[in-house]
């Protein structure tokens, strides 16, 4: 009996593979290294590279394999590349999960917990969001997933693939033991850009827009430890395996921090001074995003661990300076 996690040599999938098996559970990957690293990848779990959206091999892992679940984290997650080109984001994350659905519903596996994300409500007209507050992305990312959570509640309705949609706000920090970590290229994400900038390898940070309706003028996001996220996958693939209703859940911190905090803290955390400039507003960025994340908590029982900023900074600075190239030794 193995979970399926797809994207598990990604960022969020090999915290989740990671977990999973000091957990003692069964895990295959499946991942076509587009932004993956082989060397993420737990080494105790069984690795397949390939595309989700190529359904003869998607056939030939759940043959080999007795999957009970499926964790899918596979998907491209760039706003402002979802902005340049929408289509890339409509084939990887929507068409691919109308594959995997298709695969599992063949393969008779019907328990499926999937990445969604805060950007499905777009511009929010309260905050903190709650799960069953309007979505109206603002970007072709966001617009991509929220499909991906309409398509799955048909196939629920008519396959019977109960599903849990995790939405998350923004993830950040690594195992804090140093092994695994984030590393995309190029880099776009505001904290490991501001580390880079910490370690010299950039000159100096430009932060887009001063001039949104928040405090200081610069958006607010909601930081969640890529641990806690981990935890919360195991913890909705354990709860659709006892029964538990298909739903939607947000993970966030329900604590905003300004792109100018965030910077504040990262200097204090890091010693160093961080130069930042103003730049202009990047499109397709909602102003404020902070989650209400009781539902996860009561429903779930998720319990993150993680409450600090200040310790979410130090685990991604431990991690980008034991592995200056990222997995490129
Ligand atoms: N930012 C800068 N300078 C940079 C990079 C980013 O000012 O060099 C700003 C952005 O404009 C934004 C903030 O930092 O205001 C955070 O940007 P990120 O690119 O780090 O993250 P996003 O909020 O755009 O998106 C992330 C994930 C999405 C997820 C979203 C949910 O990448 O997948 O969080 O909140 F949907």
């Amino acid at each position: 009996m193995s979970i399926l996690v797809t994207g598990g040599a990604g960022y969020i999938g090999s915290h989740t593979v990671d977990q999973l098996i000091e957990q003692n559970e069964k895990v295959v990957v499946v991942d076509n290294l587009s932004t993956g690293h082989k060397a993420a990848v737990n080494e105790k779990a069984t690795f397949y590279e390939g595309d989700t959206r190529d359904e003869a091999f998607m056939d030939s892992v759940f043959k080999n394999e007795s999957i009970t679940g499926v964790i899918h984290v596979a998907a491209f997650s760039i706003v402002p590349e979802s902005m340049k080109n929408p289509l890339k984001y409509f084939d990887n994350n929507t068409v691919g999960f109308v594959k995997l659905l298709e695969s599992m519903n063949k393969n008779n596996v019907r328990n499926l917990v999937f990445s969604s994300t805060a950007a499905v409500y777009g511009e929010p007209r309260q905050i903190p969001i709650k799960e069953s507050d309007p979505k109206v992305p603002t970007n072709p990312y966001g617009e991509s997933k929220l499909l991906m959570e309409k398509i799955v509640r048909w196939a629920n309705e008519a396959y019977g693939i109960k599903f849990v949609a995790l939405r998350y706000f923004n993830v950040a920090g690594a195992k804090p033991d140093g092994s695994i970590g984030e590393d995309h290229n190029p880099e776009t994400h505001l904290l490991p850009i501001i580390l880079q900038v910490a370690k010299g390898e950039r000159k100096k940070l430009q932060i887009f827009g001063d001039d949104y309706l928040t405090e200081d003028g610069t958006n607010v996001r909601d930081y969640v430890h890529v641990m806690d996220v981990a935890q919360a996958h195991i913890l909705a693939i354990k709860y659709l395996a006892n029964g538990g209703m298909s739903d939607a859940f947000n993970l966030g911190s329900a604590t905003g921090f300004s792109n100018k905090q965030l910077v504040e803290a990262a200097r204090e955390v890091t010693g160093t001074e961080i130069p930042a400039e103003m730049a202009p507003r990047r499109p397709g960025d909602p102003s404020t995003l902070i989650a209400a994340s009781e539902k996860a908590r009561t429903e779930l029982g998720w319990d993150p661990q993680f409450d600090d900023i200040k310790k979410t900074i130090e685990t991604a600075w431990a991690w980008t300076q034991s592995h200056p190239n990222g997995y490129e030794e």
